[in-house]
């Protein structure tokens, strides 16, 4: 159940910036060890009382079934590969805790779906499934606060590591994941239907 996922293509360069990002826990998955909890929010208050309440993102995490046709939406955009509500179900309803939303005021703008369970009856290993950012809301790091509250929920529950897969060609994600500490494991020659390789990326808890 866990092939072939995440393999959004990169876009051109979307339109400039408009809403404030929140800043959320940087890149080091050490910094992040030291939260104790999910965030269901990343609203910083004393930073937001400056901000037009219109331009802030706020970041949930899931809550209902209602909003599975904005993850679907947003997701099937930029993936190559089609997935069925059963795919999503199967990752969201086992793993709420574990799968997260920008909201742009009431507008869903970026969704990660991940799972955690043990891999090889020895380490809780993570896995990002999906991750994608509406086109018009990219480069303002909601992607990399994404992965930030994913990877939170997933110290929060023990995981040992998180893996995920991209297609080789994809910069930007390539660059987000890197930047948070992730490294190149694997190629994975011929991976997904179009016939581009993938790389598994890969971050070590300990
Ligand atoms: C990959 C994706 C989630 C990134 O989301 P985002 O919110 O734009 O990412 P961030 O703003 O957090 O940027 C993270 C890094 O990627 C870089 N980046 C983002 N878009 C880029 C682009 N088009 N070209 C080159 N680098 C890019 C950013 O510059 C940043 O790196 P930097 O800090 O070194 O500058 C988004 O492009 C997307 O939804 N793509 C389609 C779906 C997809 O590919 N999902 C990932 C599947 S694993």
């Amino acid at each position: 159940m866990d092939k072939k996922i995440c393999n959004g293509i990169g876009h051109s360069p979307p339109s400039p910036p408009q809403p404030h990002v929140t800043p959320s826990t940087s890149s080091a998955c050490t910094e992040n060890a030291r939260l104790l909890s999910p965030v269901t929010t990343s609203i910083d208050f004393t930073l937001n009382s400056l901000i037009p309440e219109r331009d802030i993102i706020t970041y949930r995490v899931y809550e209902n079934e209602l909003q599975m046709p904005d993850i679907m939406r947003l997701i099937q955009k930029d993936l190559s590969e089609p997935y069925s509500i059963y795919t999503y179900r199967y990752f969201i309803h086992n793993w709420p805790k574990l799968c997260f939303l920008a909201m742009h005021g009431t507008t869903c703008v970026g969704a990660i779906v991940c799972k955690l369970d043990l891999h090889r009856q020895q380490r809780k290993r993570g896995y990002i499934a999906m991750l994608a950012v509406d086109k018009d809301y990219r480069k303002l790091k909601i992607g990399t606060n994404l992965v930030s509250k994913a990877i939170e929920a997933m110290l929060f529950y023990n995981a040992d590591e998180v893996v995920l897969e991209t297609e080789i060609t994809n910069i930007p994600a390539l660059r987000l994941y890197e930047n948070l500490g992730f490294v190149r494991d694997k190629r994975l020659f011929g991976y997904y239907l179009n016939g581009v390789d993938a790389l598994r990326l890969k971050l070590w808890f300990r």
